[in-house]
């Protein structure tokens, strides 16, 4: 069984080499913009197209419902309930740790997040396995939030 996920993670490794390369370089001989501007300070947001997450109060039971059947299928191998570290960290106090934007970016887009982002690239170095690219819509990566709120509320 562990060597079957950590296959899996390799082979995120090598989906990932065609990101988005789409380097503008200008013609000018001026620096190019993306080498200046792109590094604003870390919001904690984390890297992505999710910069502003609406959140629940009280949590839409039917999302949590649909966070669950998805967490089971695609997450729970690798990540507890608990804040037991199997191959991820577990999942207890994740919503406290992080925004629910750097989490919906980690969910969505894990290979730029660990390449670009601070703090998942200090949890790769502690867990050493990269997690794969789940292929996860942003309205299944929603209900996951929720479910995460949810799992801490208990
Ligand atoms: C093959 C194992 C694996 C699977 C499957 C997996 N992950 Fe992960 N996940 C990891 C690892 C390992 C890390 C730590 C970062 C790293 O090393 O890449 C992580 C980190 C995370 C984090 C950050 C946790 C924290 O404490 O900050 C979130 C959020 C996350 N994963 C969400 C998900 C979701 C949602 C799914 C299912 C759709 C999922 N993961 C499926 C391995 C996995």
């Amino acid at each position: 069984m562990k060597k079957t996920i950590i296959l899996l993670a390799c082979t995120g490794l090598f989906a990932y080499a065609c990101g988005n390369g789409s380097a503008e370089t200008p013609t000018d001989g001026s620096t190019p913009s993306s080498m200046v501007a792109d590094q604003p300070a870390d919001d904690g947001k984390g890297v992505g197209e999710i910069k502003e997450v609406a959140l629940n109060n009280p949590l839409d039971e039917a999302m949590v419902a649909r966070g669950l059947g998805i967490y089971d299928l695609k997450c729970s191998a690798c990540h507890k309930l608990t804040d037991q570290r199997v191959v991820g960290p577990g999942w207890k106090g994740v919503t406290e740790r992080r925004k629910p934007e750097w989490i919906m970016n980690m969910t969505t887009n894990v290979d730029m997040m660990l390449d670009k982002d601070p703090a998942a690239q200090k949890l790769l170095e502690e867990c050493l396995v990269r997690m794969p690219n789940q292929n996860m819509s942003l309205a299944d990566a929603r209900d996951v939030l929720e479910f995460m709120y949810s799992n801490d509320a208990k």
